[in-house]
C-alpha cells in the first residue's frame, strides 16, 4: 500500500540522497512518474496540490495513487509511494486528505504569524499521527513572481526558530526558504551572471543557512519546494514551436545535488515536468498538423517526462537504486 515519509526520510538522511516529490494532475504524469521510478529502482512522493484537486477530483487523485502501487508492482518492483497533500492551507483540507487515505500531509502555515503557523500545524500533526500520517511544515516564505511582477523578496528560514518550531509542533519534516521559489522564473536575468559558455547563472542558494538549520535540529529531515531548473532545452522547443516562455531560469542542477547529500529529504518538482510536456505536444503538434488523436501526442509527452524523472532520480537526487 501507500507508505508515509519516515522510513523514507530515514534512509535518505544516512544515504545522503533525497527522495523525488512530484506533482501530478494526471493519468500521464502519474504513468511517467512511476516508469521512471520502476526502471531506476527510486522511492518516490506522488504530490497532490490545491490546484491538483481542483482540476482533477481529490477521490480521483487519491485512488489513482492507489493505482500506482499496483501499476509499479506490474511494471516489476514494489518501490515505496507516499500520497501527500502538497500545500494543505486549512486543518479541513489536511483532514479530508488523511481520511481519505493519503499518507502524507504538508500543513503549510508559513505565511501565518510565527504563533498561528505553530498552533495550526500542530493541530494537523495530532490529528495526522493518529493515523500514522506524516506531517511536513513550514517556516520561511519562498519569493513568489506574480502576475509578471517579479518580487525579489524571499523571506529566509530563521534558524533561531526552528528547535522551537519542531518541537512545539511534532512535525516529521520542515520547509525551508533559503532562495528557491516556484514556477519558471525564479529569477530575472539581470540578477545572473554568465558562464564561459554564455548561460546564465543564477546565484546560489543559502547554504549556510541551510547548515545552520541542521546545526540546531541534527537529522531532521529537510524539504526543498521550488526546485525545478527549468531545462533550457524544453523553454527553447517550446518557443521554436510557437510558444512564448520568457526569462525562464531555475535552480542548477548542481545546487540540487549539494542539497540532496545534505539534510534536505524531499526535493518537489512540478515546472520541469509541465515544460517538458508542454514541448512534446508544442512539437508534434506543430510538426504533425494533421494529428487528432489526444494518444499520438500525450503518448510522446509521457515518454519525455519519464526521461526527465529518471534524469532527476539518476543524475541529481541520487535516489536511484535505492528502492
Ligand atoms: O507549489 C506549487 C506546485 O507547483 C503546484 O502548483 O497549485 O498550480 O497545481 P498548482
Ligand atoms: P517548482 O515550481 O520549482 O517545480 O516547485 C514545485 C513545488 O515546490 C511544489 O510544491
Ligand atoms: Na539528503
Ligand atoms: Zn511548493
Amino acid at each position: 500500500g501507500l507508505v508515509n515519509t519516515r522510513e523514507m526520510f530515514e534512509k535518505a538522511m544516512a544515504g545522503k540522497y533525497a527522495i523525488p516529490a512530484f506533482n501530478f494532475n494526471n493519468m500521464e504524469q502519474m504513468q511517467a512518474i512511476i516508469q521512471a521510478c520502476v526502471e531506476t529502482a527510486s522511492p518516490v512522493i506522488l504530490q497532490v496540490s490545491s490546484g491538483a484537486r481542483k482540476y482533477a477530483n481529490q477521490t480521483i487523485l487519491r485512488y489513482m495513487a492507489q493505482g500506482a502501487v499496483e501499476y509499479a508492482k506490474e511494471l516489476g518492483r514494489n518501490i515505496p509511494i507516499c500520497l501527500h497533500l502538497d500545500h494543505g492551507d486549512t486543518f479541513e483540507l489536511c483532514k479530508s486528505c488523511i481520511d481519505m487515505g493519503f499518507s502524507s500531509v504538508m500543513i503549510d502555515g508559513s505565511h501565518l504569524p510565527y504563533d498561528e503557523n505553530v498552533a495550526l500545524t500542530r493541530k494537523v500533526v495530532e490529528y495526522a499521527h493518529q493515523f500514522d500520517v506524516t506531517v511536513e511544515g513550514e517556516l520561511g516564505v519562498l519569493a513568489g513572481i506574480e502576475d509578471e511582477v517579479s518580487a525579489e523578496h524571499h523571506t529566509y528560514t530563521e534558524p533561531d526558530q526552528v528547535v522551537d518550531f519542531v518541537t512545539k509542533t511534532g512535525v516529521d519534516s520542515l520547509a525551508i526558504s533559503i532562495g528557491t521559489s516556484h514556477g519558471a522564473n525564479k529569477f530575472r536575468p539581470e540578477q545572473c551572471t554568465r558562464n564561459a559558455e554564455g548561460v546564465l547563472v543564477p546565484p546560489p542558494l543559502r547554504f549556510d543557512i541551510l547548515e545552520e538549520i541542521e546545526k540546531r535540529i541534527p537529522g531532521f529531515p529537510i524539504v526543498l519546494h521550488g526546485s525545478s531548473s527549468v531545462p533550457q532545452k524544453y523553454v527553447d522547443i517550446i518557443n521554436k514551436y510557437g510558444g512564448a516562455v520568457k526569462d525562464a531560469i531555475g535552480i542548477p542542477e548542481d545546487q540540487l545535488r549539494k542539497a540532496a547529500e545534505s539534510a534536505v529529504c524531499k526535493i518537489n518538482i512540478d515546472s520541469d515536468g509541465r515544460l517538458a510536456m508542454t514541448a512534446a505536444v508544442r512539437e508534434i503538434l506543430w510538426t504533425k498538423p494533421a494529428e487528432f488523436d489526444p494518444r499520438k501526442y500525450l503518448g510522446p509527452a509521457r515518454e519525455w517526462l519519464k526521461e526527465l524523472y529518471k534524469h532527476k532520480c539518476e543524475k541529481v537526487l541520487g535516489s536511484a537504486g535505492k528502492a
